[in-house]
């Protein structure tokens, strides 16, 4: 699908929709009024709450992270899994008490279980006090809505689209040393468990120019990290025309001046080259680090999943990124009990994870989602059955963890100082291998890169020890 782009004419209208939306808060409120975003799921979905807030505080809104104090709730939603949809259900039902305590609350739901027509009438019946539901393909939209929601109505807008791309949407970023940057919306590959592409339309891929223009301005802006977001990053170009693929983009992007890391996810292994690979072995910026998710280690499993690559296709890949990527940390996403898939067929799950010695994965057990292929599959193993074999593969997947942090003992790391630690008087930085050090050292290092010694190996983090500080960059 060629990517359809909102025209500037409809973008201009929704700053005009700010306008008269900020105006009837400014004749509401003697303050400006609090708004408090919570999102659930992917990083894409953290970008677009980017976005959301950035059009927010246009309208005239000001953020709050206390939920007690808001004029506005507003909760982006994910539909990935079972239990990410009863969370959500959850925490908008116990919306109800604080809109009885403060009427003119407005409560507004948005993101991908709303893009379910199911879930929109749910919330329809069962939720009258939520004030405002949108799908993902009119997030640009929000502006009109709340205009509208301001002036009494209840809007419920859920278009059946394949996606759109808004360009120039105002950000407010969360972080000031880490960006995201999403390059493509959607997906196109209806892996057979999965309801991101019911629920985030087609795959359409950013203009590289426009990404080379938000890069520039997120180095210029002094970020050290920015990580670029798609559902399978590697197929990045197939819908444009002037032949643009990932590993040009990489190579683009590698280019610009600036102390800055590049990261990217997700990765499809039906789609990662071996001209993405060497493009990252001979980067400047681009991180030594590969999310690839395998889902599983039976071929006949991938099968009915449509991953559409088997288990030897999956490691030859693996062997020659090892071997042509220096350092290289590898990280995946995998599911247990997948519909008729039998302890056999787990198993080999467990030895490729034995086998490759990821840094860490992402877990799952089947969820199944309404209109997927695989809700229909006969699925005899039980749910507990499966939790054993889940609590199986967290055992294997500790164990290689604890080896490869032990390995760390002693080693030299240069790493991006994030955050503080649980600890008091710590902080806590990433490797370039995506691994967390933990280090006694003072608030003002943080969003900068220090030399950090490992002195002590938990099983999934290490300690450490200061030794300089203040790098401007990663090298
Ligand atoms: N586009 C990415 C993944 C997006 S969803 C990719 O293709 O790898 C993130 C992860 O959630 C998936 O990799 C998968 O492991 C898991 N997942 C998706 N649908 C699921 C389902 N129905 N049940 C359990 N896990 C699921
Ligand atoms: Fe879902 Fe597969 Fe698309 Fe990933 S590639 S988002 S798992 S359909
Ligand atoms: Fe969830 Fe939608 Fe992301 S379903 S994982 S928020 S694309």
């Amino acid at each position: 699908m060629r990517a359809v782009f909102v025209e500037s004419e409809q973008l201009d209208r929704q700053k005009e929709f700010a306008a008269l939306a900020g105006q009837i808060l400014s004749a509401r409120y003697l303050q400006p009024p609090k708004a408090y975003v919570h999102t659930y799921g992917c990083q894409g979905n953290v970008a677009d709450s980017e976005k959301i807030q950035g059009m927010l505080l246009e309208i005239g809104y000001e953020l709050t992270e206390d939920l007690s104090e808001a004029d506005l709730v507003l909760y982006n939603t994910c539909a990935i899994r079972e239990h990410a949809e009863h969370r959500v259900f959850g925490n908008v039902g116990a919306l109800k008490h604080y809109k009885a305590r403060k009427k003119d609350m407005i409560i507004a739901l948005c993101g991908c279980m709303m893009q379910q027509s199911q879930v929109a009438e749910k919330i329809k019946k069962s939720y009258p006090f939520v004030n405002l539901v949108f799908g993902t393909h009119v997030l640009h939209r929000l502006p009109e809505f709340l205009y509208s929601v301001l002036s009494g109505s209840k809007v419920f807008c859920i278009e059946e689209s394949e996606g759109v791309i808004a360009e120039g949407l105002p950000i407010h970023r969360d972080g000031s040393f880490k960006a995201w940057l999403p390059i493509m919306y959607g997906c196109n590959n209806f892996c057979s468990y999965c309801i991101v592409p019911y629920v985030r339309g087609r795959e359409r891929s950013r203009k590289m120019s426009d990404i080379l223009q938000e890069a520039s301005q997120i180095i210029a802006a002094g970020y050290k990290e920015i990580t670029l977001l798609g559902q399978n990053v590697n197929s990045y170009g197939n819908d444009l025309e002037d032949g643009s693929s990932f590993a040009a983009l990489l190579r683009e992007l590698d280019a610009l001046e600036g102390a800055f890391k590049i990261r990217f996810m997700t990765s499809h292994p039906k789609d990662c080259t071996k001209e993405l690979i060497d493009t990252i072995a001979a980067s400047k910026h681009i991180s030594h680090h590969l999310h690839l998710p395998f889902q599983s280690g039976n071929s006949e499993v991938l099968k009915a999943m449509n991953r559409k690559y088997t288990r030897e296709g999956y490691l030859e890949l693996i062997d020659y990124a090892k071997e042509r990527i220096s350092d290289l940390s590898l990280t995946s996403d995998v599911i247990v009990g997948f519909p008729g898939e039998t302890y056999e067929q787990f198993l080999d799950t467990l030895s490729l994870i034995r086998e490759v010695q990821f840094t860490s994965l992402f877990t799952f057990i089947f969820s199944p989602r309404h209109g997927t292929p695989a809700e229909k599959m006969n699925d005899p193993v039980s749910a507990e059955e499966k939790g054993k074999w889940f609590r199986e593969l967290l055992a294997v997947q500790s164990e290689i963890a604890a080896g490869r942090t032990a390995a760390m003992k002693g080693k030299v790391y240069r790493v991006l100082v994030e955050e503080k630690s649980k600890q008091e008087g710590h902080l806590c930085g990433r490797t370039d291998a995506n691994v967390i050090i933990d280090f006694p050292a003072p608030e003002s290092l943080i969003g900068t890169y220090a030399d950090v010694q490992v002195t002590e190996s938990l099983t999934w983090i290490v300690k450490g020890e200061l030794l300089s500080c203040g790098m401007r960059n990663s090298e």
